[in-house]
């Protein structure tokens, strides 16, 4: 029944310089994602480069790249059922001002420059950014939460009354 995915997602300096940090991963964990890598970290510019490689030649390209350097990001990695498409839902629209009430960037961004969460949009994307901020050896998956476990348990109980 899971659609077991893993994405990347940062807590961006300014969410990290506004105190936000606990907060986005709260959001995460509450929903029922699992956070197997965590890790406060300066990125670099190669890692600032490669990570936006998509965007090189727009017009807020040099200042979206130093706006991630601008200081420490929370990076992580979460896991669970159509992670990646699910933590955008709960990040909300790019520019705060379209984003959804109740969604971290809605709730907690003023401008669409310095939107507090980044995270992957596609499966390859997801791919691609793990591995421009992880070494394998760090993502500790092979456990399940508590989410996991409720509805598997729920699954198993419907199973036994059919
Ligand atoms: N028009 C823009 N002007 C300034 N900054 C932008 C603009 N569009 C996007 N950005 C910045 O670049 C980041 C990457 O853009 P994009 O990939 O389009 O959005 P998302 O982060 O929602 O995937 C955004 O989160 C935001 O910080
Ligand atoms: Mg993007």
């Amino acid at each position: 029944m899971f659609n077991l995915e893993r994405t990347f997602v940062a807590v961006k300096p300014d969410g990290v310089k506004r105190g936000l940090t606990g907060e986005v991963i709260r959001r995460f964990e509450e929903k029922g994602y699992k956070v197997i890598a965590l890790k406060m970290l300066n990125v670099s510019k190669e890692q600032a480069q490669a990570h936006y490689a998509e965007h090189a030649g727009k017009p807020f390209y040099e200042r979206l790249v130093k706006y991630i350097q601008s200081g420490p990001i929370a990076a992580m990695v979460l896991e669970g059922h159509h992670a990646i498409a699910g933590a955008r839902h709960l990040m909300g629209k790019t520019d705060p001002i379209e984003a959804e009430v109740g969604t971290i960037r809605a709730d907690f961004g003023l401008v669409k420059e310095y939107n507090i969460v980044h995270g992957s949009d596609s499966a390859e994307s997801a791919q691609r950014e793990i591995d421009i901020y992880f070494k394998p050896e760090e993502l500790c998956g092979g456990w399940n939460n508590m989410a996991e476990l409720v509805i598997e348990r729920l699954q198993e109980n419907e199973q036994l009354k059919g």
